[in-house]
């Protein structure tokens, strides 16, 4: 197994994913060196369902063995929500001058948890889901998770998403607050990352490890 296609356009993960297998003489490649491979619309109704669905979109467009993730913010007292839609959830919203998608996302989350006010009805926790599929069909599924509490004032300016308002209650810190190895050293995909890993060898060598 040499070369390995990372199902994203996103360069900070090709580059995270990429020096975490070169050990293994594994090469990544991301989506940008397949442009043959359309987008796969991602409509499944967990993360683990959408990270399969890519993985064995572009593992059969391309005959690579090949890895995706999904991730995004569950709320306990919205049911699980914004979910897999994290990164749309905002999107039936206007945005204001200047204001970005996750700005917007922030701005509406904190809204609709207008009402909760106590901190354990801010539980929430981010959620990552791994998947890699060998050209044979051969999948593997890891996951981390985060818990958290979704703060009513934004703090931290590191990271992206709903970092802002994600507060690590042991650390009384915001995911903005950290520096990017804080962050990967507790974060729901540090963990799923280094489950991947610790799997890897099994896998590459052929073994079916689904679930
Ligand atoms: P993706 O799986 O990387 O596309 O992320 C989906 C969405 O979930 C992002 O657009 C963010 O809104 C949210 N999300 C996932 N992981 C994080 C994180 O580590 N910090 C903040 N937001 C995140």
């Amino acid at each position: 197994m040499e070369t390995v296609l990372l199902a994203t356009r996103n360069a900070g993960k090709i580059r995270e994913l990429g020096a975490m297998l070169a050990p293994y003489g594994v090469k990544v490649v991301g989506l940008d060196a397949h442009p043959d491979v359309p987008e796969v619309e991602e409509t499944g109704a967990t993360f683990a369902e959408n990270a399969l669905l890519k993985a064995r979109h572009a593992a059969a467009r391309t005959g690579l063995p090949s890895v995706a993730d999904d991730s995004g913010l569950e709320v306990d007292i919205l049911k699980g929500a914004p979910g897999v839609y994290s990164a749309r959830f905002s999107d039936d919203w206007t945005s204001l001058p200047g204001e970005s998608r996750d700005a917007r996302n922030i701005r509406k989350l904190l809204h609709v948890m207008e009402g909760h006010r106590e901190p354990e009805s801010r539980a929430c926790r981010f959620v990552c889901a791994i998947a890699a599929v060998r050209p044979d069909d051969g999948s593997l599924e890891v996951s981390g998770r985060w818990e958290g509490r979704v703060l009513d004032v934004p703090r931290g300016t590191n990271g992206f998403g709903y970092d802002p308002v994600f507060l690590d209650p042991e650390l009384g810190r915001t995911a903005a607050e950290l520096s990017q190895e804080e962050k990967n050293a507790r974060s729901h995909r540090g963990k799923a990352l280094r489950g991947l890993m610790s799997r890897w060898e099994t896998f590459a060598r052929g073994s079916s490890l689904g679930g």
